[in-house]
């Protein structure tokens, strides 16, 4: 499939879906506490996607996948299925959520913490979204998807945690998952190069421990083979005439997003 270019309408329509996708994720933040269950927070995204904002829930039915948000849990890499476990002090997760709104997609997620972390998840948790960050400067016209991928490779395992190379970015507009794919680990001057139009997540998912995954018979939910922790954190992004334009970006304050 050839990489489609999106017009600047086209990429306006993909904010919108993107903002909707990072206001759930705000509105989930407050609700992950000690005892509330992950399929009580997937009950409140649906509800609000489908009742507030008028959207379409892209995980839910997708290839089959039976909830409207992912939940990873601690070692558990990706596209965990929320169900009946409670969340415990302790635990960190991500949030991974998928709007559609008028055809088209925004999807972005977060990590979020339970009570007091342990030093390690507290750091792989600000390692990783400094991962995201530095591949998202990465971004321009001209740049290469090598460019991305290093800088995310970098940042990474120069603090000795790991790149899982199994799944990766994607472009995306009236499709969930369009070409091309953003890996999260490359050389730089390798590889494709971007050009104003593309649109596409940067995702990385980073091991505490070693990088190999496994995946669990419920068919879904991926996780660390040695059983360390993972993080994630996704941004949408547009690559613009002189650089990046984050469309999943948060403009509240810092402090009003509740992490530091
Ligand atoms: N939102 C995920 C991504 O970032 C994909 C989830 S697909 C599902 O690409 F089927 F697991 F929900
Ligand atoms: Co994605
Ligand atoms: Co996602």
């Amino acid at each position: 499939m050839p990489i489609e270019l999106k017009t600047a309408e086209e990429i306006e329509a993909i904010r919108t879906a993107s903002q909707l996708a990072t206001e759930v994720l705000n509105l989930l933040r407050p609700l992950v506490v000690a005892g509330v269950t992950t399929e009580e927070l997937n009950a409140v995204a649906h509800r609000h996607i489908t009742e507030v904002q008028g959207g379409v829930p892209a995980t839910l039915g997708y290839h089959g996948f039976p909830k409207s948000i992912c939940t990873s849990l601690n070692h558990q890499v990706c596209h965990g299925i929320p169900g009946a476990r409670k969340l415990v002090n302790g635990d960190m997760l991500n949030i991974d959520v998928t709007v559609i709104k008028e055809g088209w997609f925004g999807d972005t997620s977060a990590m979020y913490c339970v009570g007091t972390p342990s030093i390690r998840a507290r750091r792989l948790i600000e390692v990783t979204y400094e991962a995201m960050m530095r591949g998202i400067e990465a971004v321009r016209p001209g740049a290469t998807l090598g460019d991305i991928g290093h800088a995310i490779q970098k940042t990474a395992e120069a603090q000795g945690f790991s790149v899982v190379r199994e799944y990766c970015g994607h472009g995306l507009g009236r499709n969930f998952h369009e070409d091309p794919q953003i890996l999260h680990y490359g050389k730089p001057g390798e590889g494709l190069r971007l050009e104003p139009g593309m649109v596409f997540t940067i995702e990385p998912m980073i091991n505490a421990g070693k990088r190999e995954i496994k995946l669990l018979n419920d068919g879904w939910t991926v996780v660390t083979k040695d059983h360390s922790l993972s993080a994630q954190w996704e941004h949408t992004v547009a690559v613009t005439e002189t650089g990046v334009d984050i469309l999943s970006g948060d403009a509240r304050p810092a402090a009003m997003r509740g992490v530091d």
